[in-house]
């Protein structure tokens, strides 16, 4: 039977007719492990090798027999799913195995949150991290309300302001030009709310993606996604990944001062102390959707010491990278790096639960916190559990090192074809099992390749020929569609690669001969 008109007509009349365009218009019954399969128009079964992974949630691949055994144990166990308000035992065991990863690894304690998508898990770390920003400036606050009643009250019994001082208060506090001593200690406590309260400012990096709620979308770079919907989040100032100076410039222009007056040898003086509004600096630690871009190891640490040194909550979003794709199960591990929030999603559930989790350093954990936020699917034993047996698979069947490992292999064959046809394929990027191969566009070829390049269609048409033609399932990052991303399961074979490699191959061919009807008619 053709793929039902049902999703079309009910669900996504647009997206259906650009999948139809390039043949990418399936429905896909069946999986098991990196194969899954569809019904040709013909009503023949065709099978597919994997190399999308549902944009990384298939690390363990379609249908793992171990998680489908658990999950089957759970439900005929009659598991309690919706627990809520009670004891969530999975969800401890699942925060006290990535909290105790994270220990060995940074020497830190975290906290482990839940939610239920990339983007939620997103939300989650902006909450956090805000609150606890806010809990430190209120607590500067409240320190310096308390030192300007003592003074308040020093002044009123005869107590002088240092010469000058008064002067410098009345500057600040506008319209302070005949007040009393006692009246500008007032406004200077007014100022200081007004200071305290400035909204706060979020880092993010230009090319950078966290998902596409509405306050996650603001940290998402590409303006077709954010643009349309910009009015309904806090602003993000965009950095360009590895300019230090930038960085260095959006901490100076957040800087809010409070100002106390203290008594201090014999006299009062007015004091200032400056602090970051920054409430968050969010970094994917290899740009997934914006075209696989490995950050700069000295970049982010450059941008750890800033954090330290400022205050604020590095925010590593490791939804793509993590859960061992590139060999480690953070990939902060491999770059040295600390983050201060690390954020996991996609294959966590082992693509049989949906769930995501944060882990917060306690230092930007505050306990009223978990009290503030709640989700009535978050924390469920089900999916809490199938995590616990993702982790367990991980370390039975060495999935870190099968990433490590096939992912180098299957660099190193791209690599080699990207020097057979450097005149297609620009650049080969990624660790692991995240690979992007980028595409270049040709100036003296065909007029209609060229559209198709500056359409942004390339990778989409690669992909229906890939997986019409010759069996293979990749499509391109979302926000660099020249860019073919191949995120395949850990339990991909060498033949499977040899594949892969073979047809990419023939792409190259016919790129280089510019064919542009031997790409879309197959
Ligand atoms: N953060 C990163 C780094 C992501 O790659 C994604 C999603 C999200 C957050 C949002 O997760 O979709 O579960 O809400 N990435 C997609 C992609 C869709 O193309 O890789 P979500």
């Amino acid at each position: 039977a053709p793929p039902s008109t049902d999703y079309a007509t009910y669900c996504q009349p647009r997206l259906t007719e650009m999948m139809g365009i390039v043949g990418l218009d399936k429905h896909y019954f069946q999986g098991e492990g990196s194969r899954i399969r569809y019904r040709g128009a013909d009503g023949a079964e065709r099978e597919v090798i994997d190399f999308l992974g549902g944009y990384g949630s298939t690390l363990l691949g379609h249908n793992h027999p171990e998680l489908i055994r658990h999950a089957i144990a759970n439900l005929q166990g009659n598991m309690v799913h919706h627990g809520q308000l009670s004891v969530r035992a999975h969800a401890g065991q699942l925060g006290r195995r990535l909290s105790e990863h994270l220990h060995a690894a940074t020497g830190r304690r975290f906290m482990v949150l839940q939610a239920n998508s990339g983007a939620e898990a997103v939300e989650l770390a902006l909450k956090a991290a805000e609150f606890a920003k806010r809990a430190r400036i209120s607590q500067a606050l409240k320190r310096i309300e308390t030192e300007l009643y003592a003074s308040s009250c020093a002044a009123q019994a005869g107590k002088r302001l240092r010469a000058g001082d008064l002067e410098a208060i009345r500057a600040l506090v506008a319209g302070g030009g005949d007040a009393s001593p006692a009246e500008l200690f007032g406004a200077l406590e007014r100022y200081n709310r007004r200071a305290a309260a400035a909204r706060p400012m979020l880092l993010g990096l230009r090319r950078g993606f966290h998902g596409k709620t509405t306050g996650a979308l603001q940290l998402t770079h590409n303006e077709a996604y954010r643009a349309p919907f910009e009015r309904l989040g806090t602003p993000v100032r965009f950095l360009d990944p590895g300019d230090l100076a930038a960085a260095d410039e959006a901490i100076a222009d957040s800087e809010v001062s409070l100002y106390s007056v203290t008594d201090s040898a014999g006299e009062l003086r007015l004091s200032k102390s400056a602090f970051s509004n920054i409430a968050a600096f969010f970094a994917e630690p290899i740009q997934g959707e914006g075209g696989i871009h490995p950050l700069d190891a000295g970049y982010l640490q450059r941008i750890r010491e800033r954090a330290d040194r400022h205050d604020f909550p590095l925010v590593l979003d490791e939804i793509q990278t993590g859960m061992g794709r590139t060999g480690t199960l953070f990939y902060a591990e491999q770059l040295g790096v600390r983050g201060d929030f690390y954020l996991l999603g996609k294959s966590l559930g082992g693509a049989l639960a949906k769930i995501s989790a944060i882990m917060v350093d306690e230092q930007w954990y505050e306990p009223d916190f978990g009290l503030l936020h709640s989700s009535t699917f978050a924390e469920d034993d089900y999916s809490s559990s199938m995590a616990c047996r993702v982790l367990d698979v991980m370390a039975s069947e060495g999935i870190l090192q099968q990433c490590a490992d096939k992912g180098r292999l299957l660099g190193v064959m791209l690599r080699e074809l990207q020097q057979r046809y450097p005149d297609v394929i620009r650049e080969v990027r990624g660790v692991g099992l995240l690979i992007g191969l980028e595409f270049v566009p040709r100036e003296d070829g065909s007029p209609t390749l060229r559209d198709i390049f500056m359409e942004g269609r390339l990778g989409y048409i690669i992909a229906g020929y890939l997986l019409n033609k010759h069996g293979i399932r990749v499509a391109p990052t979302l926000s660099s569609p020249a860019t073919i991303r191949l995120e395949p399961s850990a339990l991909i074979g060498p033949d499977e690669c040899r594949r892969l490699l073979d047809a990419l191959a023939l792409v190259c061919e016919i790129l280089r001969r510019q064919n542009a009807y031997e790409l879309t008619n197959y």
